[in-house]
């Protein structure tokens, strides 16, 4: 009698002290993981390897070199960047026909991925067709060179588009929102710095809920997964 009296008394002081403490641990682990983010966030330029400024210059010259000629251009950049950066400091995809759909905020167009790692990635991206779409609200900062065409975009509040033809740059910041289109022929070379794995899941969200393209979902998984992993060996975070 005693003895169970005792247990269930033991049982009882259990069950009111342990929710408290399981939530005070999850606060404090939670804590902890926000000023880890919070942390790294303030750190992370320092595993940055292209320059805004430099990729700007090329994608001009590759564009003075081949006017509207967009496989020309696209291997005249990776001829550029792979003879630029040595391959012990970052991975480059030289498989120049290894371009996947992608369908994201509504928009269609093709993509090579050039280089993608854990906070910077660049690819190419376009379509001779046209498309328009919601940019995204993204956890990068996004550079966007024109190679060919152009693109449209507009901001909330704004009653007039913004045009940004070939061998001009659009900025997106991190956080920043915008409807764009990509006017008929426009490809440009994108490059993206800040936060990439948070990015994609809008990368794969049209086609897992929409085109159902389980092709290219696997595709660029592949070619996404291997260039972060071969990143990753090297050291480029
Ligand atoms: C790559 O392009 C940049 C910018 O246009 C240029 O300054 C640099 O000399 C080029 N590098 C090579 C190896 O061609």
């Amino acid at each position: 009698m005693s003895s169970n009296k005792k247990s269930g008394t033991k049982k009882s002081t259990e069950e009111h002290s342990d929710p408290i403490m399981k939530w005070g641990i999850r606060v404090f682990l939670l804590a902890l993981f926000l000023a880890l983010c919070g942390w790294l966030d303030t750190i992370k330029d320092r595993w940055y390897v292209f320059e805004p400024s430099k990729l700007h210059a090329l994608a001009q010259d590759a564009i003075a070199a081949y006017p509207d000629d967009v496989g020309a251009m696209a291997h005249y950049i990776v001829a550029n960047l792979t003879a630029e950066y040595p391959s012990t400091r970052i991975r480059i995809n030289p498989d120049e026909r290894e371009w996947v759909f992608n369908n994201a905020g509504g928009a269609m167009g093709a993509m090579y991925i050039i280089h993608a790692s854990i906070t910077e990635y660049l690819i190419i991206f376009g379509t001779p067709l046209g498309t328009e779409g919601h940019s995204g609200i993204h956890t990068a900062d996004d550079y966007f060179y024109i190679l060919s065409g152009e693109e449209w975009a507009y901001a909330l509040g704004s009653f007039e588009k913004e045009v940004y033809p070939a061998g001009s740059v659009n900025l997106m910041r991190r956080g920043v929102r915008k409807q764009y289109k990509m006017h008929k022929g426009c490809f440009a070379l994108e490059y993206a710095r800040g936060w990439i794995p948070p990015m994609l899941p809008f990368g794969f969200a049209d086609a897992l809920t929409s085109t159902m393209d389980y092709i290219s979902v696997y595709d660029t998984v592949r070619a996404t997964g291997r260039e972060m992993i071969k990143n990753l060996l090297i050291g480029k975070i």
